[in-house]
């Protein structure tokens, strides 16, 4: 039954079948000892696809990319990469397999510069110092600055140039955006567009900011309750305020808080 209900989603998401999907959640319950956070998760990203992943705080959004990643033993579901089955592989693998995953803490080293924070995460393939330079000209700027010199979206973008010289077909973002200054979330985005629209990288994007993931995505998902609570191309979910605000909350709450 699950089955049917997934391809139904798949579809639906993404409007290819489902052997065309590059990263696939099957029906996915994932709990910390006996408190389930999710409950029955499927969704598809096709290859060159783009998911935001949004809902309120605490609904399991980071539980998700840390199950896609497999550091959360699923209780029941399968995920899905590049047609394999990769439910039972540990991180490592799934990171070789071209999965990069960009947790929310700006994991760079300190007390190395830049340019040496790129290049000890380099592998073989099509990213190399040129292209991540030409994607984030403040990051070459920089490239001389130690990790601990750097403002807080220059880390963000160096968190995500080190995993980008992984060369990963699909990129994990978690909160790239958070406590960032609109001006530097800008760029950020940019480059994010750049990535997904030019680059041909897919891409998944947990975000707090709604109404810029929905700008950055083809589609979306929220996820409330355990579940996927609705699901819409984002460009529609951005003309839908009143969904959005019902899921997310929008400004209306955190301006109350
Ligand atoms: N390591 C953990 N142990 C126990 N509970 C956790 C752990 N990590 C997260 N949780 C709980 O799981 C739920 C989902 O957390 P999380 O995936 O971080 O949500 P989100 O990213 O959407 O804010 C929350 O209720 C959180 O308190
Ligand atoms: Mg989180």
């Amino acid at each position: 039954m699950w089955c049917a209900a997934t391809l139904a989603s798949a579809k639906f998401i993404s409007g290819m079948s489902m052997v065309d999907s590059l990263l696939e959640f099957r029906d996915i319950r994932a709990a910390y000892g006996e408190a389930v956070v999710l409950d029955g998760i499927s969704f598809a990203v096709p290859a060159n696809g783009s998911l935001a992943v949004l809902g309120r705080n605490g609904v399991g959004k980071t539980t998700l990319l840390l199950a896609a990643m497999g550091f959360v033993t699923l209780m029941r579901g399968s995920i899905w990469f590049k047609g394999k089955d990769i439910s039972h592989l540990p991180p490592h693998r799934r990171a070789q397999l071209g999965i990069g995953w960009v947790p929310q803490e700006r994991d760079i080293f300190p007390s190395l510069t830049v340019e040496e924070n790129l290049t000890v995460a380099a592998r073989s393939g099509r990213w190399d110092i040129d292209g991540i330079y030409r994607l984030f000209p403040r990051l070459k700027e920089r490239r001389g600055n130690m990790g601990n010199q750097l403002s807080g979206g220059e880390q963000q973008m160096l968190t995500i140039a080190r995993t980008l010289m992984t060369n990963p077909a699909i990129l994990l973002l978690d909160e790239p955006l958070e406590g960032l200054a609109p001006i530097i979330v800008e760029e950020l985005t940019g480059a994010i567009r750049r990535m997904t629209e030019q680059e041909g990288i897919a891409l998944v994007l947990v975000e707090q900011h709604a109404e810029v993931a929905l700008g950055i995505t083809e589609d979306a998902i929220v996820i409330e309750r355990g579940i996927v609570a609705h699901r819409a191309r984002s460009r529609d979910l951005l003309r839908d305020p009143a969904t959005l605000d019902r899921y997310v909350g929008l400004q209306l709450e955190t301006s109350a808080q």
